[in-house]
């Protein structure tokens, strides 16, 4: 069975939550990460208000955390249907916020290298407008979800957030420009911002379609339905896998961390683990093959690496343990068999 470690620092913060409850915007909020924040927020007696414009997130995400939390929770949750492109409905979301968790953007190094204006306008000037908005409403913290995408092509293992090297595609740079605007915008204006550095976070409503989907979700709906799956390149490039419930602790550790030397920072989010993709594919072909009798013999496809793909990745996570207290609970087997439940139940029926 999977191991889950107890993150007593993250225990007492949710503790708190619910003796001390808060007004916490996330954009995004129909995404993957963002989905799963208000899951967790609505379970512990906060009130959220949510921001999407629904391009890259879905209202199933929405309707999937409804059926699972009380009534009384949802009713804690207000959506509205906007676009952080639109400073006015930045400003009307952050009405009244102590918290924002600031997920929105266009996701895939891919699509930013297909489309790098539409990439950028999303990341750079809806960032930017997410900051003066919470600016100018007395939000009391911004976390915004940065990348591991902006280590770009410096070669250092594991990841140390003061070195980066240069971007490798308008994805990266973007991400990379949302951290000096929130460092500047602490400068000029005082406001309080922490990045988080995500690594290939996964897990459930991750969106497993279209040809942007992160490999994780594209392979289970590959394995599941009997597809061909390619892994691009060799498979000996490697990733720090990290699942979504340590993405949401780092989220709210750094929603409500009070030191101030923890503040106006970036941290990696993972889990300090290097797996290659030929090791994911074992991984998860072992794990289907517990149900699945089609996964006997299943083998993967090879292609051409891709543009704008760093070839190693891993984290390393200190600085987030000693200034958040973060604490990953979930390794990258364990994040894979709740993953698999998941998949299994909302993408269909399994083709023999
Ligand atoms: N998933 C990962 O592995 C990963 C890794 C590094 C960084 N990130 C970052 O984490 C954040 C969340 O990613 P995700 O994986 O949940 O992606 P996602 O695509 O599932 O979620 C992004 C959400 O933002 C919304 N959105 C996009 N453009 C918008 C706009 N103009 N206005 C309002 N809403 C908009 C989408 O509709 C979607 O619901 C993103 O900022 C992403 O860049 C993710």
């Amino acid at each position: 069975m999977p191991s889950t470690p107890v993150n007593s620092r993250y225990q007492h913060a949710l503790a708190s939550l619910r003796e001390t409850p808060h007004h916490w915007l996330i954009t995004g909020v129909a995404g993957f990460v963002g989905s799963n924040l208000l899951e967790t927020l609505l379970r512990h007696g906060q009130r959220v208000t949510g921001l999407d414009n629904l391009m890259t997130g879905y209202r199933a995400n929405l309707a999937q955390v409804r059926a699972v939390v009380p009534a009384e929770a949802w009713a804690r949750f207000d959506f509205i249907e906007g676009d952080i492109r639109c400073l006015d409905s930045c400003r009307r979301a952050c009405q009244g916020v102590d918290i924002v968790l600031h997920q929105a953007a266009l996701g895939s190094v891919g699509r930013s290298i297909a489309d790098p204006i539409l990439t950028s306008d999303v990341n750079l000037i809806g960032f930017l407008n997410m900051l003066v908005a919470a600016r100018d409403a007395g939000v009391r913290r911004i976390v915004y979800a940065a990348s591991s995408a902006t280590y770009g092509d410096h070669p250092g293992l594991p990841k140390v957030e003061d070195h980066i090297g240069r971007p490798l595609s308008p994805y990266a740079l973007t991400k990379h420009v949302n951290e000096v605007y929130a460092e500047m915008f602490a400068r000029c204006y005082g406001t309080d911002a922490i990045g988080l550095r995500y690594f290939n976070v996964f897990g459930p409503r991750q969106d497993p379609r279209g040809e942007y989907a992160a490999v994780i979700p594209q392979w289970f709906d590959a394995m599941i339905h009997n597809r061909p799956l390619r892994i691009n390149g060799d498979g000996d490039s490697s990733r720090d896998f990290c699942f979504v419930d340590n993405a949401v602790q780092a989220n709210l550790l750094a929603g409500l961390v009070d030191d101030p030397a923890a503040v106006n920072q970036v941290y990696n989010v993972a889990v300090n683990a290097r797996t290659s993709l030929n090791e994911l594919f074992a991984m998860m072909r072992a794990l289907l093959a517990e149900r699945f009798a089609h996964m006997e013999g299943y083998q993967p496809e090879y292609g051409a690496f891709r543009a704008g793909d760093v070839r190693h990745s891993q984290a390393d996570i200190s600085k987030a343990a000693r200034l958040l207290g973060y604490q990953p609970t979930h390794r990258l087997e364990d994040g894979l068999h709740e993953a698999l439940e998941w998949y299994v139940a909302h993408t269909g029926a399994p083709t023999p």
